[in-house]
């Protein structure tokens, strides 16, 4: 078959890979989004698949089509996305988090399309917190493999390595790096990829940098850092990846 063709570190592997944006909508013809174009995520599966893997797409609202060759998941909103994800999972050996998730929906949504009123009073918007997908999907791999490590035996079913993304600005509190070891903790992912957004940084942007951190990693662990085009960042990840999974996988 295609996949025999081009045996690679992930051959014989499954990794699912969300990208985009969610859209929470207001009525039919509105909706509250993001600007994630979804190449980060595109360029992953792309990389995935020329390591040998198959690979689960399942995808937010994106600029750019999905790439070919991939097993396409559409979805709308972070609800959605989180149904796909955790029917993705069991039987998948990766799992990478690069969609955008709306940290928040509306509390409720029109079946129609909302009009302007004529007693000039204002529609009032108001918001209910998403669930945090990849805290679940960590949570949900922990509770089946009865341990908080990677990889135990037990249910080989959950992915045995679990990545998330992290876009951080950094402020007068904390560091990018601060944000991003406290981001990793918080959720109890395998990896952690750490973005640097700036206004014109990475969103929608060919060229990025990250840092990986990993949980292992000490206080004065300097952690790697990729910078270049979004390919050649998803390239590094997945090599990242590969190795983690032989360390993980005896
Ligand atoms: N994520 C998720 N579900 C959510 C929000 C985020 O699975 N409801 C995932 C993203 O796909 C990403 C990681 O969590 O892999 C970090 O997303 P980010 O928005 O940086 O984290 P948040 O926990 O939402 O923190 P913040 O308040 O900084 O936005
Ligand atoms: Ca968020």
């Amino acid at each position: 078959d295609a996949e025999a063709d081009r045996p690679g570190p992930l051959h014989g592997k499954t990794v699912t890979v969300t990208a985009g944006g969610t859209r929470e909508p207001l009525d039919p013809v509105r909706f509250l989004g993001n600007r994630s174009s979804g190449k980060q995520g595109a360029a992953l599966a792309r990389a995935a698949l020329d390591a040998g893997a198959h690979v689960r797409f399942i995808a937010a609202h994106m600029d750019i089509p999905a790439p070919e060759g991939v097993e396409l998941t559409r979805v709308e909103t972070a609800l959605e996305l989180r149904e796909a994800v955790h029917a993705a999972a069991p039987g998948s050996d990766v799992l990478i988090m690069a969609a955008a998730v709306a940290d928040f929906r509306p509390d409720t949504h029109s079946d129609t399309k909302i009009k302007k009123r004529d007693d000039g009073t204002d529609p009032v918007i108001t918001l209910v917190r998403n669930p945090d997908i990849l805290a679940e999907a960590v949570q949900r791999r922990d509770a089946a493999t009865g341990s908080g490590a990677a990889g135990d035996a037990g249910d080989t079913s959950q992915p045995s390595l679990i990545v998330g993304f992290a876009a951080e600005t950094g402020d007068g509190n904390a560091d990018v790096l601060d944000y991003g070891r406290q981001k990793l903790a918080r959720k109890g992912c395998d990896l952690l990829i750490l973005n640097r957004v700036g206004t014109s940084l990475v969103f929608g942007q060919d060229s990025t940098e990250v840092t990986l951190l990993s949980p292992q990693d000490s206080a004065d662990t300097v952690p790697p850092t990729f910078t270049g085009s979004k390919t050649d960042v998803a390239r590094r990840i997945v090599a990242r990846v590969a190795q983690e999974l032989e360390t993980v996988l005896p």
